[in-house]
C-alpha cells in the first residue's frame, strides 16, 4: 500500500528550509526555564548566540515568540504553539533514540541517570558495575537537587531519575523502591549535645541549624518536620552542598541535617556524630522513577534491574555508618 505523503507543505518547507533542530532546542530550554540566560547556560552557549538563534526563529514563524516580563521571558501565544510542537518533535527524536538502541540490543548505546544529590555517594558504584556487565554502554550521570530532577525529568533529559517521594508532588511516574535513605541530625563530635538521648526538637531549635538551598528535598523534609511541630528552627546559613554543610559542621558553624549517604565513604572521619534527637531519623528512600507511560528501552530496564538487586549492598553500607556514628556518640 503506498505510504501518506506527509512533510511536503510549503509550511513544513519553511521550516525546513530556515529553521534548525538547534533552534527548536533552544526554544524549549527558554519556555522551560524562562530565561534566556539560563538556557544559554544549560546548553553551553552565549547568551548573544541563543538570541541570535532565536531571532532567526522569530523571522521563520513570522511572529514574535517570547515577551519580556522583568528579568525573565514568557512565551508568546505563538511560542506557545511552537513550544509544543517542537517538545513533540524532541520527545519524538528521543523515542528514535531509543527505538534504535533496542534494535542494537544491550552490545551498545547510552543510559542517562539523573539522581538527587544524596545518591550520588552511591549512584557511580551502580554504574560503575553495570558497566562492567555491559562494557559498550555510554553512561551519563546528573547529579543535582529534587526541584532540578523534576524539572529534568519533564524535559524529558534522562533515561530514569532516583529521587524520594515520588508522588507527592502530583507526579504522574512509575516508581520502584531502591533503598532507605535515613535522615540524620548530625553535629560536630564535641557538641555538648552529643550523647544526649531523647532531645527535643524545640531544644534542637535553640542551636545554629544549617540548611540545604531551596529546592532541596532535605530542606523540604526538614521544614516539614518543624512546622508540623509550630516550631522554628534557628536557621544560621543555607549552603547548596551535602558536603559543604559537613565541612560547615567540622568547622564549628552549626548543625544539619543530612542523609545517612553522605556519610558513607569516611564516615565523617570521625569528627562528625549523630544526634539522638526526637522524630529521628526520618525514615525516607530512594526510589527508581520515570514517568508513566513512556517506554524505558532494553537499557533502562535492564539498569533498574541490576540496581534493584543491589539493595542489599546498600543497606550493609548505611548500617556500617550508621555503627559508626553511634560509637561515635558513646566515645
Ligand atoms: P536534595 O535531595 O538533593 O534535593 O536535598 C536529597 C534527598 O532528598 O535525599
Amino acid at each position: 500500500m503506498p505510504r501518506e505523503v506527509v512533510g511536503q507543505t510549503e509550511a513544513v518547507n519553511r521550516f525546513v528550509r530556515h529553521a534548525t533542530l538547534r533552534q527548536l532546542q533552544l526554544l524549549e530550554a527558554i519556555v522551560r526555564l524562562g530565561s534566556f540566560t539560563r538556557a544559554a547556560e544549560e546548553m553551553f552557549l552565549t547568551q548573544p548566540t541563543v538570541s541570535m538563534q532565536i531571532k532567526k526563529l522569530t523571522e521563520t514563524v513570522g511572529m514574535p515568540l517570547f515577551l519580556h516580563v522583568g528579568r525573565n521571558v514568557e512565551p508568546t501565544d505563538a511560542g506557545r504553539e511552537v513550544y509544543d510542537t517542537c517538545k513533540g518533535i524532541l520527545r519524538s527524536l528521543g523515542d528514535l533514540e531509543i527505538k534504535l538502541a533496542d534494535l542494537k540490543g544491550l552490545k551498545s548505546g547510552r543510559f542517562r541517570l539523573g539522581v538527587i544529590t544524596t545518591a550520588k555517594y552511591f549512584a557511580p558504584e551502580l554504574l560503575g558495575g553495570f558497566c562492567e556487565v555491559f562494557p559498550g554502554i555510554d553512561v551519563s550521570l546528573k547529579v543535582t537537587n529534587r526541584t532540578r530532577i523534576i524539572e529534568r525529568m519533564a524535559a524529558n533529559d534522562d533515561d530514569l531519575y532516583i529521587f524520594g517521594e515520588p508522588t507527592h508532588a502530583g507526579l504522574d511516574v512509575e516508581a520502584t523502591y531502591l533503598a532507605p535513605n535515613p535522615l540524620v541530625i548530625l553535629a560536630r563530635k564535641d557538641h555538648p549535645l552529643v550523647g544526649q538521648s531523647g532531645i527535643s526538637l524545640e531544644r534542637l531549635a535553640e542551636e545554629r541549624f544549617i540548611l540545604r538551598e531551596p529546592g532541596s528535598g532535605i530542606r523540604d523534609a526538614i521544614a516539614r518536620r518543624f512546622t508540623e511541630r509550630g516550631i522554628r528552627p534557628n536557621v544560621r546559613m543555607e549552603l547548596g552542598s551535602n558536603e559543604a554543610i559537613k565541612h560547615a559542621i567540622i568547622a564549628g558553624l552549626g548543625i544539619s541535617a543530612l542523609s545517612l549517604h553522605t556519610l558513607t565513604l569516611d564516615g565523617g572521619a570521625g569528627r562528625l556524630a549523630m544526634l539522638d534527637v526526637e522524630g529521628f531519623p526520618i525514615e525516607r528512600a530512594w526510589y527508581l522513577v520515570h514517568p508513566k507511560g513512556r517506554d524505558l528501552s532494553t537499557i533502562a530496564k535492564t539498569f533498574l534491574a541490576y540496581a534493584v538487586d543491589r539493595e542489599g549492598e546498600i543497606r550493609a553500607k548505611l548500617a556500617h555508618t550508621d555503627a559508626q556514628l553511634r560509637a561515635c556518640r558513646s566515645t
